[in-house]
Protein backbone atom coordinates (compact mmCIF):
# COMPACT_ATOMS: atom_id res chain seq x y z
CA UNK A 1 0.00 0.00 0.00
CA UNK A 2 1.42 3.33 -1.06
CA UNK A 3 1.76 5.60 2.34
CA UNK A 4 2.34 9.53 2.61
CA UNK A 5 5.40 10.50 4.63
CA UNK A 6 4.62 14.53 5.74
CA UNK A 7 4.74 15.53 1.94
CA UNK A 8 5.89 12.57 -0.05
CA UNK A 9 5.01 9.35 -1.50
CA UNK A 10 6.42 6.05 -0.20
CA UNK A 11 5.70 3.40 -2.85
CA UNK A 12 7.39 0.70 -2.13
CA UNK A 13 10.64 0.77 -0.32
CA UNK A 14 10.82 4.01 -2.72
CA UNK A 15 10.06 7.65 -1.43
CA UNK A 16 9.40 10.14 -4.19
CA UNK A 17 9.53 13.33 -3.63
CA UNK A 18 6.26 15.96 -3.91
CA UNK A 19 7.81 18.10 -6.48
CA UNK A 20 9.29 15.54 -8.25
CA UNK A 21 5.70 14.06 -8.42
CA UNK A 22 4.26 17.09 -9.10
CA UNK A 23 6.25 17.69 -12.22
CA UNK A 24 5.64 14.42 -13.57
CA UNK A 25 2.06 14.69 -13.78
CA UNK A 26 1.12 13.67 -17.16
CA UNK A 27 -2.80 14.94 -17.13
CA UNK A 28 -3.87 17.22 -20.17
CA UNK A 29 -3.34 20.09 -18.21
CA UNK A 30 0.08 19.53 -17.54
CA UNK A 31 1.21 18.02 -21.07
CA UNK A 32 0.08 18.58 -24.19
CA UNK A 33 -1.43 15.36 -25.70
CA UNK A 34 0.22 15.57 -28.93
CA UNK A 35 3.63 16.05 -28.29
CA UNK A 36 3.94 15.15 -24.48
CA UNK A 37 5.67 18.07 -23.72
CA UNK A 38 5.10 19.87 -20.35
CA UNK A 39 3.02 23.22 -20.34
CA UNK A 40 4.42 24.66 -17.16
CA UNK A 41 7.34 25.91 -15.89
CA UNK A 42 8.84 24.64 -12.44
CA UNK A 43 8.47 27.90 -10.87
CA UNK A 44 4.46 27.64 -11.62
CA UNK A 45 4.52 24.96 -9.67
CA UNK A 46 3.69 25.84 -5.71
CA UNK A 47 7.06 25.95 -3.67
CA UNK A 48 5.57 23.88 -0.84
CA UNK A 49 4.06 21.49 -2.78
CA UNK A 50 3.40 18.29 -0.74
CA UNK A 51 0.91 14.62 -1.18
CA UNK A 52 -1.95 15.95 1.12
CA UNK A 53 -4.17 12.02 -0.35
CA UNK A 54 -3.23 9.00 -2.00
CA UNK A 55 -5.80 6.09 -3.21
CA UNK A 56 -5.13 3.12 -5.72
CA UNK A 57 -6.33 0.87 -7.70
CA UNK A 58 -4.84 -2.42 -8.79
CA UNK A 59 -2.81 -0.38 -11.53
CA UNK A 60 -2.80 2.79 -10.62
CA UNK A 61 -1.64 5.81 -7.90
CA UNK A 62 -4.08 8.87 -7.76
CA UNK A 63 -2.50 11.54 -5.53
CA UNK A 64 -4.11 14.67 -4.68
CA UNK A 65 -1.10 17.89 -4.48
CA UNK A 66 -1.58 20.56 -2.24
CA UNK A 67 -1.52 23.74 -2.25
CA UNK A 68 -3.00 23.50 -5.53
CA UNK A 69 -5.34 20.55 -4.90
CA UNK A 70 -4.15 18.85 -8.03
CA UNK A 71 -4.99 15.44 -9.00
CA UNK A 72 -2.30 12.88 -10.60
CA UNK A 73 -2.88 9.45 -11.96
CA UNK A 74 0.35 7.22 -11.71
CA UNK A 75 0.48 3.89 -13.11
CA UNK A 76 2.16 1.99 -10.75
CA UNK A 77 4.04 0.71 -13.55
CA UNK A 78 5.37 3.64 -14.53
CA UNK A 79 6.40 4.73 -10.70
CA UNK A 80 8.43 1.73 -10.64
CA UNK A 81 10.25 2.25 -13.71
CA UNK A 82 11.12 5.47 -12.87
CA UNK A 83 12.20 5.00 -9.49
CA UNK A 84 15.52 6.73 -8.64
CA UNK A 85 18.87 4.69 -10.04
CA UNK A 86 22.01 6.78 -9.90
CA UNK A 87 23.36 5.16 -13.10
CA UNK A 88 20.21 6.19 -15.47
CA UNK A 89 22.14 9.73 -14.58
CA UNK A 90 24.54 8.74 -17.70
CA UNK A 91 23.76 9.13 -21.37
CA UNK A 92 24.96 7.05 -24.22
CA UNK A 93 28.54 8.87 -24.15
CA UNK A 94 29.53 7.55 -20.85
CA UNK A 95 32.28 4.61 -20.48
CA UNK A 96 29.21 3.03 -18.63
CA UNK A 97 27.91 2.46 -21.51
CA UNK A 98 30.91 1.47 -23.67
CA UNK A 99 32.56 -1.69 -23.99
CA UNK A 100 36.28 -0.76 -23.85
CA UNK A 101 38.53 -3.13 -26.40
CA UNK A 102 42.49 -3.27 -27.03
CA UNK A 103 43.22 -4.70 -30.70
CA UNK A 104 43.26 -8.72 -29.03
CA UNK A 105 39.47 -8.21 -28.23
CA UNK A 106 38.35 -7.43 -31.64
CA UNK A 107 39.97 -10.66 -33.33
CA UNK A 108 36.74 -12.29 -33.10
CA UNK A 109 35.42 -9.76 -35.44
CA UNK A 110 35.53 -6.42 -36.47
CA UNK A 111 32.47 -4.41 -35.88
CA UNK A 112 31.48 -4.17 -39.70
CA UNK A 113 28.95 -5.27 -42.85
CA UNK A 114 28.40 -5.27 -46.09
CA UNK A 115 27.11 -1.83 -47.69
CA UNK A 116 24.17 -3.31 -49.84
CA UNK A 117 23.40 -5.31 -46.73
CA UNK A 118 22.97 -1.96 -44.39
CA UNK A 119 20.85 -0.72 -46.87
CA UNK A 120 18.36 -3.31 -47.08
CA UNK A 121 18.41 -4.52 -43.74
CA UNK A 122 17.29 -2.31 -40.64
CA UNK A 123 18.76 -5.09 -38.41
CA UNK A 124 22.34 -4.75 -40.27
CA UNK A 125 21.65 -0.71 -39.90
CA UNK A 126 21.17 -1.22 -36.11
CA UNK A 127 23.93 -3.56 -35.59
CA UNK A 128 26.02 -1.04 -37.31
CA UNK A 129 24.91 2.05 -35.30
CA UNK A 130 24.93 -0.24 -32.01
CA UNK A 131 28.64 -0.47 -32.53
CA UNK A 132 29.55 2.43 -33.34
CA UNK A 133 27.56 3.53 -29.73
CA UNK A 134 29.11 0.70 -27.97
CA UNK A 135 32.83 -0.37 -29.26
CA UNK A 136 33.59 3.58 -31.34
CA UNK A 137 33.51 2.39 -34.68
CA UNK A 138 32.05 -0.04 -37.51
CA UNK A 139 33.98 -0.55 -40.91
CA UNK A 140 31.31 -0.75 -44.20
CA UNK A 141 32.77 -2.42 -46.92
CA UNK A 142 31.03 -2.35 -50.97
CA UNK A 143 30.18 1.25 -50.46
CA UNK A 144 30.26 2.13 -54.37
CA UNK A 145 33.67 3.82 -55.18
CA UNK A 146 32.09 7.43 -56.27
CA UNK A 147 33.12 10.69 -55.24
CA UNK A 148 31.07 12.12 -52.71
CA UNK A 149 29.24 8.49 -51.72
CA UNK A 150 30.68 9.24 -47.89
CA UNK A 151 27.61 12.00 -47.54
CA UNK A 152 25.42 9.52 -48.74
CA UNK A 153 26.90 6.94 -45.89
CA UNK A 154 26.28 9.93 -43.06
CA UNK A 155 22.90 10.57 -44.06
CA UNK A 156 21.81 6.88 -43.52
CA UNK A 157 22.41 7.87 -39.90
CA UNK A 158 22.34 11.71 -39.27
CA UNK A 159 23.45 14.99 -40.33
CA UNK A 160 26.58 16.09 -42.05
CA UNK A 161 28.59 18.74 -40.20
CA UNK A 162 29.91 21.64 -42.60
CA UNK A 163 33.04 22.94 -41.59
CA UNK A 164 35.72 24.89 -42.99
CA UNK A 165 36.97 22.06 -44.92
CA UNK A 166 33.29 22.14 -46.85
CA UNK A 167 30.80 19.33 -46.54
CA UNK A 168 33.25 16.51 -47.13
CA UNK A 169 36.89 16.78 -47.44
CA UNK A 170 39.63 15.09 -49.74
CA UNK A 171 42.14 13.53 -48.26
CA UNK A 172 45.08 12.89 -50.44
CA UNK A 173 48.70 14.66 -51.22
CA UNK A 174 48.43 17.61 -52.45
CA UNK A 175 50.51 20.81 -53.23
CA UNK A 176 50.84 23.23 -50.28
CA UNK A 177 49.06 21.60 -47.87
CA UNK A 178 47.20 23.84 -45.56
CA UNK A 179 47.23 20.51 -42.97
CA UNK A 180 49.06 17.51 -41.94
CA UNK A 181 45.93 15.34 -43.46
CA UNK A 182 46.64 16.41 -47.08
CA UNK A 183 50.43 15.28 -46.87
CA UNK A 184 51.81 11.79 -47.11
CA UNK A 185 53.24 11.96 -43.50
CA UNK A 186 52.55 9.71 -40.74
CA UNK A 187 49.71 10.82 -38.45
CA UNK A 188 50.34 9.63 -34.97
CA UNK A 189 46.93 8.65 -33.20
CA UNK A 190 44.54 11.61 -32.73
CA UNK A 191 41.20 12.95 -32.17
CA UNK A 192 40.05 15.53 -35.32
CA UNK A 193 39.06 19.24 -34.88
CA UNK A 194 39.72 19.70 -31.35
CA UNK A 195 40.30 23.50 -31.78
CA UNK A 196 36.55 23.30 -32.72
CA UNK A 197 33.20 23.76 -30.24
CA UNK A 198 31.36 21.69 -30.26
CA UNK A 199 33.64 19.09 -31.69
CA UNK A 200 31.93 16.77 -34.39
CA UNK A 201 31.46 13.79 -32.56
CA UNK A 202 31.50 11.61 -35.74
CA UNK A 203 33.87 11.00 -38.52
CA UNK A 204 33.35 9.23 -42.02
CA UNK A 205 36.48 8.11 -43.97
CA UNK A 206 35.46 6.26 -47.54
CA UNK A 207 38.49 5.04 -49.17
CA UNK A 208 38.06 5.34 -53.02
CA UNK A 209 42.10 4.57 -53.79
CA UNK A 210 44.75 3.46 -51.90
CA UNK A 211 46.94 1.63 -53.68
CA UNK A 212 50.44 3.53 -52.34
CA UNK A 213 52.86 1.78 -49.85
CA UNK A 214 51.85 2.42 -46.65
CA UNK A 215 48.69 4.48 -45.80
CA UNK A 216 47.41 2.01 -42.88
CA UNK A 217 44.86 2.94 -40.64
CA UNK A 218 44.85 2.45 -36.93
CA UNK A 219 42.24 2.80 -34.60
CA UNK A 220 42.84 3.20 -30.39
CA UNK A 221 40.27 2.84 -27.82
CA UNK A 222 40.28 6.59 -26.28
CA UNK A 223 38.71 5.43 -23.65
CA UNK A 224 40.64 2.21 -22.45
CA UNK A 225 43.94 4.22 -22.51
CA UNK A 226 42.29 6.78 -20.52
CA UNK A 227 40.94 4.30 -17.91
CA UNK A 228 44.10 2.52 -17.77
CA UNK A 229 45.59 5.29 -17.03
CA UNK A 230 43.16 6.99 -13.99
CA UNK A 231 43.78 2.63 -12.69
CA UNK A 232 47.36 3.02 -12.47
CA UNK A 233 47.97 7.04 -12.40
CA UNK A 234 44.83 8.69 -10.82
CA UNK A 235 46.68 11.66 -10.45
CA UNK A 236 47.70 12.53 -13.85
CA UNK A 237 44.29 11.20 -15.23
CA UNK A 238 43.01 14.20 -12.40
CA UNK A 239 45.25 16.56 -13.91
CA UNK A 240 43.90 15.91 -17.72
CA UNK A 241 40.24 16.26 -16.59
CA UNK A 242 40.74 19.83 -15.11
CA UNK A 243 43.56 21.75 -17.14
CA UNK A 244 41.70 23.57 -19.99
CA UNK A 245 43.86 23.14 -23.10
CA UNK A 246 44.44 25.64 -25.68
CA UNK A 247 43.75 24.07 -29.32
CA UNK A 248 43.70 26.13 -32.50
CA UNK A 249 44.01 25.77 -36.40
CA UNK A 250 44.58 28.68 -39.05
CA UNK A 251 45.10 29.18 -42.35
CA UNK A 252 44.55 31.74 -44.87
CA UNK A 253 40.36 31.70 -44.56
CA UNK A 254 40.18 30.13 -40.73
CA UNK A 255 41.25 30.61 -36.97
CA UNK A 256 39.85 28.38 -34.90
CA UNK A 257 40.29 28.06 -31.11
CA UNK A 258 39.38 26.57 -27.80
CA UNK A 259 40.42 25.32 -25.01
CA UNK A 260 39.33 21.80 -23.40
CA UNK A 261 40.61 19.40 -21.40
CA UNK A 262 42.30 16.37 -22.75
CA UNK A 263 39.55 13.84 -20.83
CA UNK A 264 35.84 14.99 -20.68
CA UNK A 265 34.30 13.48 -17.72
CA UNK A 266 30.40 13.83 -17.45
CA UNK A 267 28.39 15.35 -14.22
CA UNK A 268 29.01 12.14 -12.24
CA UNK A 269 32.84 11.92 -12.68
CA UNK A 270 32.76 9.09 -15.87
CA UNK A 271 34.58 9.16 -19.02
CA UNK A 272 32.75 11.35 -21.83
CA UNK A 273 35.08 12.49 -24.16
CA UNK A 274 39.08 12.47 -24.94
CA UNK A 275 40.26 15.07 -27.29
CA UNK A 276 44.02 14.62 -27.98
CA UNK A 277 46.22 15.55 -31.01
CA UNK A 278 49.17 17.66 -30.18
CA UNK A 279 49.55 19.05 -33.99
CA UNK A 280 47.05 21.46 -32.56
CA UNK A 281 48.21 21.86 -28.46
CA UNK A 282 48.74 25.67 -28.26
CA UNK A 283 51.22 27.07 -25.47
CA UNK A 284 49.66 26.90 -22.02
CA UNK A 285 49.50 30.22 -20.64
CA UNK A 286 49.20 28.16 -16.90
CA UNK A 287 51.62 28.74 -13.46
CA UNK A 288 55.27 26.80 -13.73
CA UNK A 289 53.52 23.92 -11.59
CA UNK A 290 50.58 23.78 -13.21
CA UNK A 291 52.56 23.16 -16.51
CA UNK A 292 55.07 20.85 -15.40
CA UNK A 293 52.33 18.99 -14.33
CA UNK A 294 49.96 18.74 -17.11
CA UNK A 295 52.85 17.77 -19.36
CA UNK A 296 54.01 14.35 -17.04
CA UNK A 297 50.03 14.09 -17.28
CA UNK A 298 49.79 13.90 -21.17
CA UNK A 299 53.00 11.92 -21.59
CA UNK A 300 51.56 9.72 -19.21
CA UNK A 301 47.80 9.55 -21.14
CA UNK A 302 50.21 9.22 -24.47
CA UNK A 303 51.92 6.37 -23.62
CA UNK A 304 48.89 4.66 -23.16
CA UNK A 305 47.36 6.21 -26.41
CA UNK A 306 50.21 4.75 -28.38
CA UNK A 307 50.80 1.49 -26.89
CA UNK A 308 50.68 -1.15 -29.93
CA UNK A 309 48.25 -3.35 -27.89
CA UNK A 310 46.01 -0.77 -28.10
CA UNK A 311 45.95 -0.05 -31.43
CA UNK A 312 43.75 -1.91 -34.57
CA UNK A 313 45.55 -1.88 -37.15
CA UNK A 314 44.25 -2.36 -41.16
CA UNK A 315 44.27 -1.09 -44.88
CA UNK A 316 41.50 0.28 -46.20
CA UNK A 317 40.63 -0.89 -49.59
CA UNK A 318 38.39 0.64 -52.24
CA UNK A 319 34.74 0.81 -51.10
CA UNK A 320 35.54 1.15 -47.06
CA UNK A 321 33.94 3.21 -45.19
CA UNK A 322 34.93 3.79 -41.34
CA UNK A 323 32.59 5.54 -39.55
CA UNK A 324 34.02 6.13 -35.99
CA UNK A 325 33.11 8.58 -32.80
CA UNK A 326 35.26 11.24 -32.51
CA UNK A 327 35.48 12.09 -29.02
CA UNK A 328 36.05 8.56 -28.25
CA UNK A 329 38.39 6.71 -30.70
CA UNK A 330 42.01 8.08 -31.57
CA UNK A 331 42.59 7.41 -35.45
CA UNK A 332 46.34 7.48 -36.81
CA UNK A 333 47.90 6.62 -40.25
CA UNK A 334 50.96 5.50 -41.81
CA UNK A 335 53.07 7.39 -44.02
CA UNK A 336 52.40 6.24 -47.82
CA UNK A 337 54.95 7.50 -50.62
CA UNK A 338 53.53 8.11 -53.83
CA UNK A 339 51.56 11.11 -54.76
CA UNK A 340 48.17 10.39 -55.89
CA UNK A 341 47.68 6.84 -55.55
CA UNK A 342 46.04 7.00 -51.70
CA UNK A 343 42.81 9.26 -52.05
CA UNK A 344 40.19 9.13 -48.96
CA UNK A 345 37.02 11.45 -48.42
CA UNK A 346 35.73 12.29 -45.43
CA UNK A 347 33.48 14.21 -43.76
CA UNK A 348 31.69 14.82 -40.03
CA UNK A 349 28.57 14.42 -38.53
CA UNK A 350 27.18 13.86 -34.73
CA UNK A 351 26.30 11.19 -32.53
CA UNK A 352 23.52 12.40 -31.05
CA UNK A 353 21.28 11.49 -34.26
CA UNK A 354 23.04 8.22 -35.16
CA UNK A 355 21.59 7.65 -31.67
CA UNK A 356 18.49 8.66 -32.19
CA UNK A 357 18.03 7.01 -35.64
CA UNK A 358 19.00 3.97 -34.14
CA UNK A 359 16.28 4.11 -30.91
CA UNK A 360 13.74 4.95 -34.00
CA UNK A 361 14.91 1.82 -35.52
CA UNK A 362 14.70 -0.11 -32.64
CA UNK A 363 10.95 0.62 -32.61
CA UNK A 364 10.75 -1.14 -36.09
CA UNK A 365 13.40 -4.21 -35.60
CA UNK A 366 12.18 -4.94 -31.88
CA UNK A 367 8.18 -5.16 -32.98
C1 LIG B 1 44.00 13.25 -40.67
C2 LIG B 1 43.84 11.83 -40.73
C3 LIG B 1 43.55 9.81 -41.93
C4 LIG B 1 44.12 9.10 -43.11
O1 LIG B 1 44.47 13.78 -41.66
O2 LIG B 1 43.65 13.87 -39.64
O3 LIG B 1 43.57 11.28 -39.72
O4 LIG B 1 43.92 7.89 -43.17
N1 LIG B 1 43.93 11.18 -41.90
O5 LIG B 1 44.76 9.71 -43.96
ZN1 LIG C 1 -1.53 17.44 -14.14
ZN1 LIG D 1 42.50 12.76 -38.44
Amino acid sequence: MPTLTARDLLFGEVRFPAVWLRDNCHCRDCRDPGTGQKLFGITDLAEEVVVATVSESADEVTLEFQPDGHRSVFPREWLLANAPDPSAATDHRSETAKQLWAAADLTEGLPQAVWRDYVADPRCRAACLEAVLRLGFVLLHGVPGEPGMVLRVADTFGYVRETNYGRLFDVQAKPNPNNLAFTGLTITPHTDNPYRDPVPTLQLLHCLSNAADGGETGLVDGFHAAALLRAEDAAAFQVLTRTPVPFAFRDNEAELRTCSPIIELDPTGLIRGVRFSNRHVQPLRLPYDEVTRFYAAYRAFAARAYAPNLQLNFKLAPGDCVVFDNTRILHARTAFSSVGERHLQGCYADLDSLASTLAVLGREVNT
